[in-house]
């Protein structure tokens, strides 16, 4: 979003035009930054045959995926209704990589019939999953490094006290399961979390991957998951993707010439490609002043982006409709009836009641973690592709509060 002549801009439109247009609050994505944040992941590795796998729970709109898939990407799934989405979106079963943690068998067998890449993270279920397939269907097996890394403990999982993935001091029990069952072991994968700045951590994970890929002589690719990191904030530290492309990509290239086959180098970035395309738009509904603070009450709050609520995560947002207004600090929050702070102590530029606010980085994990509390209507979505504003969600309705209950009274 630019501001040319006093207006916000997202590819040439007018935000304030677009909101008048499909109402708010309003999710609205940039489908060309979208594009631009998966070709510089291409780029960054050229290097070496990458795999592009976009998280997919990030955000999950159909039209994302298919947007993601025209330009090359595959995708990671870690239920089977994504993988079903993403089957949906017209991804080619060998495409999608399915991650699933702690998940009831009969949605691991679902995968196999669905022939999408099954990754197990659990000695159990290797277990199980040898008893029913031996050698007749690959799996991958997700590794716990015991490294602690990514923007808050929250949405960290690869330390010793996180729930994902098979511990590295576990391998012996998985070259027992793996030779009983006779399992033909396609792929190693380490996510260690989510918004991870230093490429070290990456190459820390490879040195560990590499330690162990040696013993497994079926491999077809190394997944080293997602948690690039992108700008929230002026100085928000990120991660270099061009630093970690090269450095990564000489380290894989070095391991698999000794490996001696060549091998798929994956990622599965999430908020890389979808953070900085997309915007919350909120209407201000009430200033309200009290004796400590001035408070902005916008029509939205932590039931459409619960990320300032639950990880502290620091949103910026500006004033749409006042650009040139004279600064002052305002609180940001919602409607919702509990405290749903979107941000502290924000600068605005002056805020009137009715005035139009964005709130940025909403492209990942806003929509897809919205809600109805309240019994309030999730937003609407929209796309903006080549040039034109296209919704590829409605807004909730009334009847969407209701579907799915059953009146027994
Ligand atoms: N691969 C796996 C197996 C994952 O579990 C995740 C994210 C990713 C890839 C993508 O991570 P990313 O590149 O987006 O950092 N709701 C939290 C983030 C949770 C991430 C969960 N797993 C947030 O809003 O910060």
């Amino acid at each position: 979003m630019e501001l040319t002549n006093n207006t916000y801009r997202i590819q040439e439109l007018d935000v304030t035009e677009i909101c008048e247009q499909f109402g708010t609050p309003l999710y609205v994505y940039d489908a060309e930054k979208i594009i631009h944040q998966l070709r510089s992941i291409k780029s960054a590795f050229r290097d070496t045959d990458v795999k592009v796998k976009y998280a997919a729970k990030a955000l999950t709109n159909i039209s994302i995926l298919k947007l993601l898939k025209k330009y090359g990407s595959g995708v990671d799934v870690v239920s089977i209704q994504e993988a079903h989405l993403a089957l949906g979106a017209g991804f080619a079963a060998q495409d999608i990589m399915y991650t699933p943690n702690c998940v009831g068998f009969d949605e691991i067998i679902e995968g196999v019939e669905l022939g999408v890449n099954i990754n197990l993270d659990n000695l159990s279920v290797l277990e199980k999953f040898g008893q029913k397939y031996g050698d007749t269907f690959p799996c991958c097996v997700r590794l716990n490094p015991h490294i602690m890394a990514g923007g808050n403990y929250k949405i960290s999982t690869g330390h010793s006290n996180s729930k994902f993935g098979i511990s590295v001091y576990q391998l012996p029990q998985i070259m027992e399961i793996a030779e009983k069952y006779d399992l033909v072991i396609n792929g190693l994968h380490i996510h260690t979390g989510s918004e991870i700045t230093e490429t070290d951590v990456f190459l820390k994970m490879a040195e560990i991957l590499f330690g162990i890929a040696r013993d497994f002589p079926s491999l077809k690719f190394i997944d080293f998951g997602g948690g690039f990191k992108v700008a929230y904030k002026e100085g928000d530290m990120v991660t270099n993707v061009y630093d970690l492309g090269l450095k990564l990509s000489k380290a894989f290239t070095e391991f698999y010439q000794s490996y001696g086959r060549k091998l798929e180098l994956w990622v599965e970035p999430g908020k890389y490609i979808v953070s900085e395309a997309g915007y919350l738009f909120v209407k201000t509904n009430v200033v309200k002043p009290t004796p400590s603070l001035t408070f902005v009450g916008v029509n939205s709050g932590l039931n459409h982006l619960i990320r300032p609520m639950m990880y502290d995560a620091h949103h910026d947002i500006v004033n749409v409709s006042n650009p040139t207004g004279s600064p002052k600090i305002y609180t940001v929050v919602g409607n919702i009836c509990e405290t749903d702070t979107l941000g502290s102590d924000r600068k605005l530029s002056e805020v009137r009641e009715g005035d139009l606010l964005a709130i940025k980085n909403a492209g990942a994990y806003g929509y897809s973690m919205s809600s109805n509390y309240n019994s309030r209507f999730r937003p609407a979505e929209v796309l903006i592709l080549n040039g034109e504003a296209k919704l590829i969600r409605r807004r909730d309705t009334f009847e969407d509060l209701l579907r799915g209950q059953i009146d027994v009274i």
